[in-house]
């Protein structure tokens, strides 16, 4: 499986991309359309956010999974974009029926408890996950399968859950919702998703019984865990390894390798504690275009390198390599700061705190790395990266407690190699 090690975008996008050369299916495991995931190919660059980034390898099947949430007119849109490019989905993408809808009153509950919280907002994507994933654990969700019940069943479902949103969106200040445009996007939506139904827990377990090559793509990271991040600000699934498993139907036990990807830096959309934030490495990083979010296009916060996270997502997730993206991103920096622990009243704090409120207080102690000042773009092989580039990724790796598996240089493909 492939998980994200930090707050999200760490590049599992490309790494996935580049792993599922090798593989029969990927199967996305949680999250909705909050999630963008670039791949770039030559000239040609995609963001996908529902829909598993190996469906950009023609010989790969893809599984959107039962611990997804899926906006069923967001999902038709990328679908008719991936066609757009001559991409085929028809056989290769399933959706599995235990997948939870996210519906335009969810959008609503969103967006308007966001106003609401004003400053103390979480920064959400306004998707609609939260209120989605809150009806599923309050049993009154719609699934995917459901989209496959007669017109009239499905649109007195919606009816009933829009009736139930507008009772109480006067009290809540949320917007209220018109069911007519709603049922006759979703009943659109319905015709096209119908074929791709499937019961994605029978499906994962008969591609493992085959003997085939299957990734699981991860979305977010893991300190946007429900349970794992810097509650309250993170997103409302299970973006660890657990979550993996439990999103998919697959054992643990049928986990053979768990892929952390990780910037060489970091980087948080939203708000939140972030203890290692410098304005000036976000500065820098903008300037060269980077680190804008892929999915509301909103700047990234940046910061250094924090190792008292990433060998806490090491060990939350069992990871058994680490795949490095970014590197590049340090290339013009003599010094780089690398945060070994958190200073909390004249203590040192090794692991991160519980209480996003006592991560505010803390403060980052650093360790700093000398700088190699050259391009690392051009790199194909480990040895071709720069004497003190290497001296610092060995040096993450040791902190974190995980061996180097992938090393990235750029958004391509080919600027991707393996350690050693
Ligand atoms: P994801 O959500 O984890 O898939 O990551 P995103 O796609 O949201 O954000 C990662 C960004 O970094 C994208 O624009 C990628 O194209 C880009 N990227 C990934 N790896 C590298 C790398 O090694 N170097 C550079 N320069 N960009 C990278
Ligand atoms: P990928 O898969 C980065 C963040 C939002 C916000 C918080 C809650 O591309 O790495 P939500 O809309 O999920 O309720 O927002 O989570 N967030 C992400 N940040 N990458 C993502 O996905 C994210 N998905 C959600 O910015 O802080
Ligand atoms: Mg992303």
């Amino acid at each position: 499986m492939v998980l994200g090690l930090q707050w999200g975008d760490e590049g599992k996008g490309k790494i996935l991309d580049v792993m599922a050369g090798e593989a029969d299916w990927v199967f996305r495991a949680q999250g909705g359309n909050n999630a963008g995931h670039t791949v770039e190919i030559g000239r040609a660059k995609y963001v996908l956010h529902l829909v598993p980034s190996g469906i950009l390898r023609s010989g790969v099947s893809c599984l959107i999974a039962g611990g997804a949430v899926v906006d069923p007119a967001g999902l038709v849109g990328e679908i008719q974009g991936l066609h757009e490019r001559g991409i085929r989905t028809r056989g290769r993408l399933h959706l599995a029926s235990q997948a939870h809808l996210v519906l335009p009153h969810h959008r609503a509950v969103d967006q308007g408890s966001e106003k609401k919280r004003g400053q103390g907002k979480i920064g959400t994507t306004g998707r609609g996950i939260g209120p989605a994933y809150a009806d599923k654990a309050a049993r009154v969700g719609l699934r995917a399968g459901e989209l496959a019940l007669s017109a009239s069943e499905l649109s007195r479902r919606i009816r009933d859950r829009i009736r139930i949103h507008n009772t109480v969106a006067g009290i809540q200040g949320w917007e209220k919702i018109a069911p007519a445009p709603v049922l006759r996007e979703i009943q659109q939506a319905a015709k096209i998703l119908r074929p791709y139904l499937c019961d994605g827990v029978a499906l994962a377990h008969n591609v493992l019984a085959s003997g085939k090559k299957v990734l699981i793509e991860g979305a977010q990271g893991t300190f946007l865990d429900v349970d794992h991040g810097t509650y309250p600000y993170v997103t409302s699934s299970h973006c660890t390894a657990g979550g993996a498993c439990t999103g998919t139907g697959v054992p643990p036990t049928a986990i053979r390798k768990v892929v952390g990807v990780l910037k060489a830096y970091t980087t948080r959309v939203g708000s939140g504690p972030f203890i290692t934030e410098d304005g000036m490495l976000g500065h820098l990083l903008h300037g060269m275009g980077r680190e804008f979010g892929s999915t509301t296009g909103r700047a990234r916060r940046c910061g250094w390198f924090d190792a008292v996270l990433v060998r806490r997502a090491v060990r939350l997730n069992g990871v058994t390599e680490l795949a490095m993206t970014n590197l590049d991103g340090l290339d013009g920096l003599e010094k780089i700061p690398v945060c070994t622990g958190y200073r909390l009243k004249g203590k040192i704090l090794r692991e991160p705190p519980v209480e996003a409120s006592v991560w505010e207080r803390c403060r980052p102690v650093y360790r700093i790395f000398p700088g190699w000042c050259e391009p690392t773009t051009e790199a194909r092989h480990w040895r071709d990266l720069p004497a003190k580039a290497r001296s610092y990724l060995l040096a993450l790796s040791k902190l974190v407690g995980a061996p180097l598996g992938i090393l990235s240089v750029g958004a391509g493909r080919e600027q991707t190699f393996r350690h050693g």
